[in-house]
């Protein structure tokens, strides 16, 4: 076991990135880029996690953010109930007066599971708690050559003792970056590089051929299909939006006036619709087609979007919850990455 530590360490040294967040045992730095890297790879993560500690450096200045502040921080890396969790949490400790310095604490903060509460304990005080995420459930369910489903909860339970006994005592902090970064780099998804891999010759799956098999899932997860039209308007200065608010995805981002349904609908099926029908009274229109079609894959959702255009002599009305705003004031508000390609396609 503690052969498998050394080795593990030493291949850390030589080959680890420098990551701002490894520079520093600071718990809110810490957890923000926890929370970021959550869903996100550490390339994209990267210049967000600058840009959000240069925006709010302390729990503080977070926790006195407006939340469409917050928000347009987080534009473009999706998940955005992380960012409104993180928002929520970092009020709740301003009140409380102290960052959580235990698992146990940290736990307890919105949004935060046994993961990133393992990775805050022990990057930021120490504590001894295996972080178990994807990168460090495929190292260990290759080397031991699991066979339960990772995505069982037999399976998590199996990794994350076989994780938390192989931790060595006063090293939490190191051993949970190295083993991360070991399953970032080295023994990756799809194209592991067993040849160079220190701990080849400890490899239950690659001593069995089976290092493409492990680990393995049951892939259990339903996706769900949604269509939306985004209707468009605009006149040559302004256009159209409104706050989403339901508790659904992108709860707190802006988006154009949208039209659900559960099958895809043509302009014919819309235009005679009553979701139009209140616009129609309102403004008269042009229509000026069917823009742009786009798919949006998230974990459990396809969404299928069109976007109508529909063109205003002179926006001065519209209706109860909708906004019209300058067209240059786009820049201000945090759409969705959806809204965001489409505008970047009408500019050119
Ligand atoms: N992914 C999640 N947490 C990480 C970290 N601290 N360093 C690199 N990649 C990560």
């Amino acid at each position: 076991m503690d052969d498998i530590c050394t080795r593990l360490f030493n291949w850390y040294e030589h080959n680890k990135r420098d990551l701002p967040w490894r520079h520093t045992n600071n718990p809110y730095h810490i957890w923000i880029s926890e929370v970021i890297l959550q869903q996100t790879r550490v390339a994209q993560g990267y210049d967000y996690y600058v840009n959000f500690i240069r925006n709010f450096p302390t729990v503080e200045t977070l926790a006195n953010a407006h939340e469409d502040e917050v928000l347009r921080c987080w534009q473009g890396l999706g998940y955005y109930s992380r960012a409104r969790n993180l928002h929520a949490a970092a009020k709740h400790i301003v009140a409380r007066g102290l960052f959580p310095n235990t698992y146990d604490e940290i736990i307890k903060l919105k949004g935060v599971g046994e993961y990133t509460a393992a990775a805050i304990a022990s990057f930021a005080f120490n504590e001894p708690k295996a972080a178990v995420d994807g990168n460090v459930c495929r190292v260990w369910s290759r080397i031991f050559g699991i066979n339960e489903p990772i995505d069982s909860n037999l399976g998590k339970r199996t990794i994350q003792e076989i994780a938390q006994t192989l931790l060595p005592t006063g090293k939490a902090a190191l051993y949970n970056q190295a083993v991360m970064e070991f399953g970032a780099l080295q023994c990756t998804p799809h194209a592991p590089n067993c040849l160079t891999c220190p701990l080849a010759e400890k490899c239950k799956a690659l001593a069995e051929n089976r290092v493409h098999e492990l680990p393995i899932k049951t892939h259990k997860t339903k996706v769900s299909e949604r269509f939306f039209t985004y209707l468009y308007i605009h006149d040559n200065s302004s256009l159209v939006i409104r706050k989403r608010t339901s508790n659904d995805i992108w709860k707190g981002l802006y988006e154009f006036p949208l039209i659900e349904s559960s099958t895809p609908k043509d302009w014919e099926q819309l235009s005679s619709s009553t979701e139009l029908g209140k616009w129609t009274a309102l403004i008269p229109y042009t229509y000026k087609g069917v823009a742009t079609r786009a798919i949006h894959i998230l974990s459990h959702q396809k969404i299928s979007a069109s976007f109508i255009e529909l063109e205003v002599g002179k926006l001065s009305t519209c209706p109860k919850g909708y906004t019209i705003i300058p067209t240059e004031q786009i820049a201000d508000y945090a759409f969705p990455k959806l809204i965001v390609n489409f505008l970047e396609n009408q500019k050119k």
